[in-house]
Order: C-alpha cells, then sequence, then structure tokens
C-alpha cells in the first residue's frame, strides 16, 4: 500500500468507443482514474506512460489481438493486474489468457456490479503485490531483504527458509503445516513467488470458508444447468490456474468425496467440471496448508490416506512462535515498521519492561497474535515507545505483571475471572473469545480513561480490518459480515488507511 493515497488509475482499451466511454464514466464517478486507449497498439504505449494499476483489455480488436497485447502489457507493466474482456463462449481465449498471466476476465455482456467487484479484487492484489515488492527493496530488517517479508533468524526459520529455497524451483507438491498464525499463508506465496511459475497465476482456494456444495464447482468449474442455481457455465480455479500454482489451505478441512477429486487431478493431471463428462487436462502445480493433525486424520479415515501422501512429498513444519522466541524482537520491530509505513501508528520502540513481558508470554496465537498485540499497544502508546502500560491486559495477567495500574484499575474480582478465562480461552483472540460482558467492561473502562479518546474508531477499524482480513480483502463479503453497505465499508476503508 502506498503511504498517500492516490487514486488507483484504470487503463480502458477497447475499440468500441460506447463501452469506453460507459466505463469511464462508471469508474471516474468512483474515486478512479481512467485512461484509454482505443487499440491494443495504442494501449501499449498509454500503459508504458501512466503505469495503470488495472487494465481492462478488450481481446478483439482490429490489428493486434487481446491476448497478444497481454503478453507485450506484463513485459511492460508486471504490476499491472489485467482483466481480459472476452465475448461470451470464447473459454479456449480465457485459459488462454489465465495462462498468460491475466488477473481474471470477464464475459462480454457484463453487468457493472460484476467489472466493479473483479476491478476492486484486482486492486487489493495489487496493492498486497506493492507491499510485498516495498518490504523487498526497504532497508532495516535484513532478513526482510532476503525474504520478502518473512522475519526469522532462528534456527528453526532458517531451516524453513532453507528448504523453500530447495523445493520452490521444482514442481513437488508441498505441504506447509503448523499452529494457526504461524505464518503458512505466507510461506505458500513465497514458494509460489520463488518458483518457475512465478510469472504464472497464482490461486489460493481456503477449503474451510466455501461450502461443501460449492467447493467442487469453485474447484473444477460446472456446466450450465448441472445443479439448481448453475444458471450459466462456470470455468474452476483448476482451469483457470492451468500452468501455475494453485494453494489449497485448510485442506483439512475438505469432503472426502472432494479429496478424490483432488487425488484424481494430481495423479493425472485431470478434472471433470460438475455435470460433464468431459475429461480436461490440467498441469497445476499445488501447495497445501492445514493446522489439522492430518496423520489423526487419516487414522480416522477422515483424510484419504492416499491423498495425504500424495500431497505430502515435501513437509513444512511451522514452529510455533514459542519455540523461537528470539525471533520476537524482529518481529516486533517489523510490526511497527509496517504500522508506521501505513501511518497507523508512529512507535519505533518498546521498552525494556515491556519487552521483557512479551518474552515471557507464550503467543498461542502465534505471529499473528504478536502483531495484533503490537498494533493495540502501539494506538494506546502515547510517547513514541510501547511502555508496560500500553500492553493489553491479557498480556499483562498471563505473565503475572502488576495490573494495578491506576490509570487502569482492575477489581480483584474481575482480575480473577479474567486469569481463568485466559486459561480457558488460551488460542483464542480474548476480546472476541470473552463473554460479552467482559470484553464490553474493559472496553469501557478504557473509554473513560484517559486513553479512551478514539476507542470507537479503533474498534471500528480493527474489526473492519479483521472481516478484511478473513475474506482476503473482498470488500463485498466483508461488508456482508459488517453488516454495512458496500459504500460504507469503501468510505470507511479510505478513512481509516486500511485500502
Ligand atoms: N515469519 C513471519 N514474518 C513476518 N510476518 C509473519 C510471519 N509469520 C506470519 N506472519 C504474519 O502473521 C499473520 C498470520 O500469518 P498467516 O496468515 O500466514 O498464518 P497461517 O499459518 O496461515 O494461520 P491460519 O492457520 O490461522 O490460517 C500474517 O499477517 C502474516 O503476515
Ligand atoms: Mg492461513
Amino acid at each position: 500500500m502506498s503511504a498517500a493515497p492516490s487514486k488507483p488509475k484504470i487503463l480502458v482499451i477497447d475499440d468500441d468507443d460506447d463501452l469506453r466511454y460507459s466505463l469511464k464514466r462508471v469508474f471516474s464517478g468512483r474515486q478512479y482514474e481512467v485512461v484509454e486507449a482505443n487499440s491494443a497498439e495504442k494501449g501499449l504505449e498509454v500503459a508504458e506512460k501512466e503505469k495503470p494499476d488495472v487494465i481492462l483489455l478488450d481481446n478483439r480488436m482490429e490489428g493486434m489481438s487481446g491476448i497478444e497485447a497481454l503478453q507485450h502489457l506484463r513485459g511492460i507493466n508486471p504490476n499491472a493486474m489485467i482483466i481480459l474482456m472476452t465475448a461470451y463462449g470464447t473459454t479456449q481465449t480465457t485459459i488462454e489468457a489465465m495462462k498468460f498471466g491475466a488477473f481474471d476476465y470477464i464475459m462480454k455482456p457484463f453487468d457493472l456490479k460484476k467489472i466493479l467487484s473483479i476491478t476492486e479484487a484486482a486492486l487489493a492484489t495489487s496493492s498486497d503485490l506493492d507491499r510485498a515488492n516495498k518490504d523487498e527493496s526497504s532497508g532495516g530488517i535484513s532478513q526482510e531483504d532476503v525474504d520478502g517479508g518473512i522475519i526469522g533468524s532462528s534456527a528453526a526459520m532458517q531451516d524453513v527458509f532453507k528448504m523453500i529455497g530447495q523445493v520452490a524451483a521444482s514442481e513437488v507438491t508441498v505441504m506447509i503445516t503448523g499452529e494457526s498464525g504461524t505464518g503458512k499463508e505466507l510461506i505458500a506465496r513465497s514458494i509460489f513467488q520463488n518458483s518457475l511459475r512465478s510469472q504464472k497465476p497464482y490461486i489460493a482456494v481456503n477449503c474451510a470458508a466455501i461450502p461443501e456444495n460449492l467447493i467442487e464447482s469453485e474447484l473444477f468449474g460446472h456446466e450450465k444447468g448441472s445443479f439448481t442455481g448453475a444458471t450459466s457455465q462456470r470455468i474452476g480455479k483448476f482451469e483457470l490456474c492451468d500452468g501455475g500454482t494453485i494453494f489449497l489451505d485448510e485442506i483439512g478441512d475438505m469432503a472426502l468425496t472432494t479429496q478424490t477429486k483432488i487425488l484424481r487431478a494430481l495423479q493425472e493431471g485431470e478434472i471433470q467440471r460438475v455435470g460433464s463428462s468431459e475429461t480436461i487436462k490440467v498441469d497445476v502445480r499445488m501447495l497445501a496448508a492445514t493446522n489439522k493433525p492430518l496423520e489423526e486424520m487419516v487414522e480416522e479415515k477422515t483424510f484419504r490416506e492416499d491423498l495425504y501422501y500424495r500431497l505430502n512429498v515435501v513437509r513444512i513444519q511451522l514452529p510455533p512462535l514459542r519455540e523461537r522466541m528470539e525471533d520476537v524482537p524482529l518481529l516486533i520491530d517489523f510490526a511497527l515498521k509496517r504500522l508506521k509505513q501505513d501511518r497507523k501508528a508512529h512507535v519505533s520502540a518498546v521498552s525494556p519492561e515491556a519487552l521483557a513481558s512479551l518474552m515471557k508470554y507464550t503467543w498461542p496465537g502465534n505471529v499473528r497474535e504478536l502483531e495484533n498485540i503490537i498494533y493495540r499497544s502501539a494506538v494506546m502508546a502515547q510517547s513514541d515507545t510501547i511502555l508496560m502500560k500500553d500492553l493489553p491486559r491479557e498480556i499483562l495477567s498471563a505473565v503475572g505483571a502488576d495490573m494495578s495500574s491506576p490509570k487502569m484499575p482492575t477489581p480483584k474480582k474481575e482480575a480473577a475471572k479474567e486469569a481463568e478465562l485466559e486459561s480457558k480461552t488460551a488460542g483464542e483472540e480474548v476480546l472476541l473469545g470473552a463473554p460479552e460482558e467482559n470484553a464490553f467492561d474493559g472496553a469501557y473502562r478504557l473509554l473513560r480513561s484517559e486513553q479512551g479518546n478514539n476507542i470507537l474508531e479503533h474498534a471500528e477499524r480493527e474489526l473492519i480490518r479483521r472481516a478484511l482480513e478473513e475474506v482476503g480483502g473482498k470488500q463485498v463479503k466483508a461488508a456482508e459480515i459488517l453488516g454495512m453497505t458496500r459504500s460504507t465499508l469503501r468510505k470507511r476503508i479510505d478513512q481509516y488507511d486500511l485500502g
């Protein structure tokens, strides 16, 4: 994410004047900057000059086709997300487009909602990418330079980095395991980025987030009319990802029937769309992750043994944070740098006393919890240093630090209740895991204290941030979770600089 929020720039390449005009109107009215070109050749020039974030590219144009232009555009502007607009029914073109690194495709004619949501998704990915690139080039923590935002100087993490290096360039299937919040997604992405397929598509599928009856259609696609609601043909992730890498996250949550089909895709490189008997060849590298005990699941026969062995060719086991405490100060430093870079907080250090408490804590939620705790502490800090008093109470009580700070009085009974809660909810984020009464007691006390400024905003911001995180930045879904309209959400995202 860039520090000063600038308008995202969209390049529309289409020889249809009316369509260009409509798209321009739609996007300009929504805080986007739009540039245009009426041919592919012209589009290449404009792309070079304007460096757009997203390119909407028509396929059928006089002169150079969209597919041809796509390949040139990838060279000119590798970070731009390209969305190909194809005529209905040209599946082959779509597949080609994805092979050549398009972000997505849209069938003409399309409605406004659809193009807006695809563009938003493209922008979310593009800011992710920006950030990853920035991480690589910014100075400071040396591991960051080497590993693109993955921190760790402990021997255990060094071994993980070595393994990434060894397996990335091969085609081997990798299984990434580890407790929640240890960085499995980060590692999967890094394997992809370092692989020979890094210029090809990368699609992450969270198997736990998709309802069981929809996952097969999501993965393998479906034919029109193959089930109620299948009103048109759909190309699945495997087909879209042909030539690229698919990351099956939370694979331990996948139903047995789907497991069988995944096994076939792995073994034979073959899939079938739901409702079709036609076999389609796909060339996809698979990465998978889970925090479930797969070995036990194999024994209980809830996970196919043959699939387990196929996926588990190489296993990267991420150590929990409590087993590599020497990484904690580095991760804190990294989190503070990120907060600063994103202008979310301006804190550069942690006092020795506060650090000692953080080093005593056992981090059941691992790196994700650490990021969260540092963020919460940083917004509380009144100077540029996080002090003991700024640490969340759950940390202080867990490490047995004195809770009777005059600014945040905690009645004894409640402290005891909380300690008990703490042991029960280990592994969960306490604010959410705690009974409502208790969570709001603390928040209300904070509101009434001197540090209570902006607590409503902090709370709203944090809830929005989590919702967006959960759904991978998809605003439509996040708005649903939050129960707000998408335009309200978009306003909040701008207001809180969450874009
Ligand atoms: N080694 C690391 N260096 C820097 N940041 C990290 C590291 N490991 C994890 N993180 C950060 O911690 C957060 C959680 O990581 P990630 O989502 O990859 O965890 P996960 O293992 O997939 O968790 P879950 O099982 O809950 O899905 C992310 O914000 C990620 O960027
Ligand atoms: Mg994950």
